[in-house]
């Protein structure tokens, strides 16, 4: 992409309704503008973020199994009436009429839904264990909708929903839903620690909320401080394995750490030495539930067990905010001058900014620049606006991209350009072809 032609709307004054780092940067880079509280466009720089996040949420819930669907983001009443949730959601939920006078809702959780097609379509124990899956928008009618993306009233959602015969079955679905987490938020940068939580409106009795420590969360968490030692990082899981999943669990649940709704202060003190007992606060980026069969007996979702007789299945629905994640990657990547992306997310791999636009061979080196990182399947974006080299940089270092190549007059004439790196700031002079292939290299690797 050419800045030239892009549409990037970089405000120069910092917004006043922002609060928070990552809410004010994504304004800034023009990422994102309100359409109303809590409701926003996804302009083309935040969209392409959206879409990277989403596609590592696609990936590894396919890899762990689960299958992709997609489900309408209005829904009757009629289903939540069914299992009682209509009335008790409250005030969260976005109710309306359609021009026949039958209630509608905006979907803020498919339980419901979900559950009805399960219903309808399966009867035999033969046919599970089955975990269907979407990203969706939903909406829920948030009282104090804040920090842009964070807390919106429209936010995008990744909401995965097993079934199971057992309730054995049910919790190898559950584990393998926390390892498919560590691994997607670990491919974005991020580090999200698993914590017991409370389960809320949706109910049920195990449930662990994924957390990225930052000063700016909501969550109150407590937790033994070796936790941020644990790493997942490339090992190979089998995703049928329960043995391998529930080790996987154990190693990233066996220690204290909870959430402010689930925090014991004797429990605390009793398990964690001092020195390690750690008091943060946390944004939730995901959260895992076991729930039985909540849903599935008042709903009649049963199927033919071994001996003929029709069980009601055992369930467990599973969320990622995948909206939120932006803000939350920011919240904990970023400096004075922007954002910082980390290489699974970027929205362009590298920037490319030409110092003397105009000059024939500055002009051309850039071109070269741009074709042979496109010819290696990455996306540059060239900065070819005629622009002072200050603000070409301040673009640059506020929208974030991990990797920039500086091309100008001097350099070439000593046949080279220069390789800088978002977040240590360190920059190398090397030949173009060695800038390109060093970049490609990066993200080989990944
Ligand atoms: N209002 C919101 N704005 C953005 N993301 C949200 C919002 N509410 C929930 N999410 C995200 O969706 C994920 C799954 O939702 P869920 O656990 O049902 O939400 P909650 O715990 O807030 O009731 C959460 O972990 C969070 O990351
Ligand atoms: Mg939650």
């Amino acid at each position: 992409m050419r800045l030239s032609r892009y549409f990037l709307p970089v405000l120069k004054e910092t917004p006043a309704e922002a609060q928070i780092v990552s809410h004010r940067l994504m304004l800034r880079a023009g990422m994102i503008k309100q359409s109303a509280s809590g409701i926003y466009s996804w302009l083309p720089l935040g969209f392409k973020v959206l879409r990277k996040i989403e596609n590592i949420v696609h990936e590894e819930q396919i890899r762990a199994g689960h299958i992709p669907f997609q489900m309408p983001t209005l829904q009757s009443a009629d289903l939540w009436r069914e299992s009682g949730r209509y009335d008790d959601y409250g005030e969260e939920m976005l109710r309306m009429k359609d021009r026949h006078g039958r209630d509608l809702l905006f979907t803020p959780t498919a339980e419901e839904l979900v559950t009805d097609i399960f219903r309808s379509h399966v009867s035999s124990y033969k046919d599970l264990p089955l975990t269907l899956y979407q990203i969706q928008w939903k909406f829920r009618d948030e009282i104090r909708p804040r920090f842009g993306v964070m807390r919106g009233r429209e936010f995008y959602m990744k909401d995965g929903y097993n079934f199971d015969l057992t309730k054995e079955d049910a919790l190898h679905a559950y584990n393998r839903h926390l390892v498919s987490y560590l691994r997607t938020y670990e491919r974005m940068g991020l580090q999200a620690i698993p914590m017991r939580a409370d389960s809320g409106p949706i109910g049920g009795d195990d449930t662990h909320e994924f957390l990225v420590l930052a000063e700016t969360g909501e969550s109150e968490v407590f937790y033994d401080s070796v936790i941020t030692d644990l790493k997942f990082g490339d090992r190979d899981i089998d995703y049928d394995s329960h043995e391998q999943c529930q080790a996987v669990m154990e190693e990233f649940t066996g220690r204290y750490a909870r959430t402010d709704e689930t925090h014991d202060e004797a429990a605390f003190e009793a398990q964690v030495p001092q020195e390690r007992r750690r008091t943060a606060r946390g944004i939730e980026v995901g959260q895992i539930f076991y729930f039985g069969t909540k849903y599935s007996e008042p709903m009649g979702a049963t199927v033919q067990g071994h001996d003929g007789k029709p069980v009601p299945v055992h369930m467990g629905s599973h969320g990622i905010g995948v909206s939120r994640l932006l803000g939350a990657i920011i919240e904990a990547s970023h400096d004075d001058k922007g954002i910082i992306w980390p290489e699974g997310v970027t929205p362009f791999h590298c920037g490319i900014v030409n110092l003397k636009q105009g000059d024939e061979e500055a002009d051309a080196a850039c071109d070269a620049l741009y074709q042979s990182l496109r010819a290696l399947g990455l996306e540059p974006l060239y900065d070819d606006r005629k622009e002072r080299a200050g603000g070409k940089f301040a673009t640059m270092d506020l929208i974030g991209l991990p990797w920039r190549i500086t091309v100008g007059p001097r350099g070439l004439k000593n046949g080279v350009v220069e390789l800088t790196c978002r977040q240590t700031g360190e920059s190398e002079e090397l030949p173009p072809e060695q800038a390109v292939a060093k970049v490609a290299q990066i993200y080989a690797e990944m």
